[in-house]
């Protein structure tokens, strides 16, 4: 693992190199201390086609620039006929790279998008939530949804180049910044006890190269989410709940949506094990950083609840899984039948 050691400024402007080995191992190299605007000025490439967030400070250049908002509703089809007609327009070409300044969603939208133009072009991330830094700028997936269903279409197409500047969380609201400590938390919470026991995943400084190599970790052995090697599912903790909860409830963020998944899965479980190490200590870590987890008085509409779960591409055969862990740091996977969920979440609807 490359990375942390090399984070030793108060305040770091990595940009990391992704590229992959013949053996889809993800290799970075990092450059610090580079400010993204300084960065942009004398580096930006000629043949760059910018997609920006308007929420965002967006570096001066004369380069073609599309302004679109990080949100859920723009990861669709025609938010994808969007930059794809803006690239048309333009006149890019296979030669051309598109950068992506924006939140997570952003980011699933052009990286799907980059991967479909001429059969798949240069792109570069410059994630500017907590949430992207941490996990939507990491590991390659790209989607948007369709109908119901959350990352239904999508590929995997890594990002060239990532820039990380943290001085674009200056400006984020602290309801998106809880939102990307909760991905955080759920990876610490089921797979690094070590740092759960110490608390150390609390520190601003070192949380987005922690993560980041959290992350790696997890996904370097698995990089196409094989049925051979379960360890990336790891990642979908919380979200089989979570993303019926984001969906059903559309002012939730994705991070909140996700620490609600995360209680409520663990709540399940405790029907079929009564081993389970308890979860106060997780409540109290996603109270702390201002996260509800009374995930009761979400589970509002029994049927279009479960209904979205069994959409989610994460069911099986009418099967669904969630990942919980039976204390920190140590994941496992619980297959149930949709009729078990039903139960469950009829006994404790609000
Ligand atoms: N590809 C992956 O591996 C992966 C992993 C995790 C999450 N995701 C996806 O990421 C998305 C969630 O991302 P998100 O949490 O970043 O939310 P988001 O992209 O919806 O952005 C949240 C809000 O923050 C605003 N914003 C962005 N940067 C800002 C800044 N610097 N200052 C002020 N406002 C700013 C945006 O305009 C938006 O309103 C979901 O669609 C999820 O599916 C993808
Ligand atoms: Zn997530």
């Amino acid at each position: 693992m490359v990375g942390s050691n090399l984070f030793q400024t108060s305040r770091f402007h990595p940009i990391f190199d992704t590229s992959l080995s013949h053996d889809f191992s993800y290799t970075r190299a990092y450059k610090v201390s580079i400010d993204f605007f300084e960065f942009t000025a004398s580096h930006l490439p000629p043949n760059a086609f910018l997609v920006c967030d308007p929420k965002i400070k967006r570096p001066t250049t004369d380069r073609p620039l599309l302004l679109m908002e990080s949100a859920e509703d723009n990861k669709s089809w025609m938010g994808v006929e969007k930059i794809i007609q803006f690239l048309q327009q333009h006149q890019a070409d296979r030669q051309s790279i598109l950068i992506a300044m924006g939140g997570g969603s952003l980011l699933d939208l052009v990286g799907f998008a980059a991967s479909i133009y001429m059969r798949g072009i240069t792109w570069w991330a410059v994630p500017t939530t907590l949430l992207s830094m941490v996990d939507a700028s990491v590991g390659g997936k790209t989607a948007i949804n369709v109908n119901d269903t959350k990352n239904l279409i999508g590929s995997f197409h890594p990002p060239r180049k990532t820039i990380i500047d943290l001085a674009f969380l200056d400006t984020l609201p602290p309801e998106h910044y809880a939102s990307g400590m909760a991905e955080v938390i759920k990876m610490v919470w089921t797979s690094d006890a070590k740092a759960w026991e110490a608390e150390t995943f609390y520190n601003r400084e070192n949380i987005v190269p922690y993560a980041i190599d959290l992350k790696l970790k997890v996904i370097n052995n698995d990089w196409f989410e094989s049925s051979v090697n379960k360890e990336r599912l790891i990642l979908n903790a919380g979200h089989t709940f979570g993303h019926a909860f984001e969906k059903l409830h559309p002012h939730l963020s994705h991070g909140q949506a996700i620490a609600l998944g995360l209680m409520a899965e663990h709540d399940f479980a405790t029907y079929f094990t009564h081993s389970l190490h308890s979860t106060e200590q997780l409540r109290q870590v996603f109270n702390h950083i201002g996260l509800e987890t009374d995930y009761k008085k979400y589970l509002t509409d029994v049927d279009k609840l479960i209904d979205l779960m069994v959409k989610d591409k994460k069911s099986q055969q009418e099967m669904l899984q969630f990942i919980v862990a039976k204390a920190p740091g140590q994941p496992y996977c619980l297959r149930c039948s949709v009729d078990d969920v039903r139960t469950f979440v009829s006994e404790n609807i609000s």
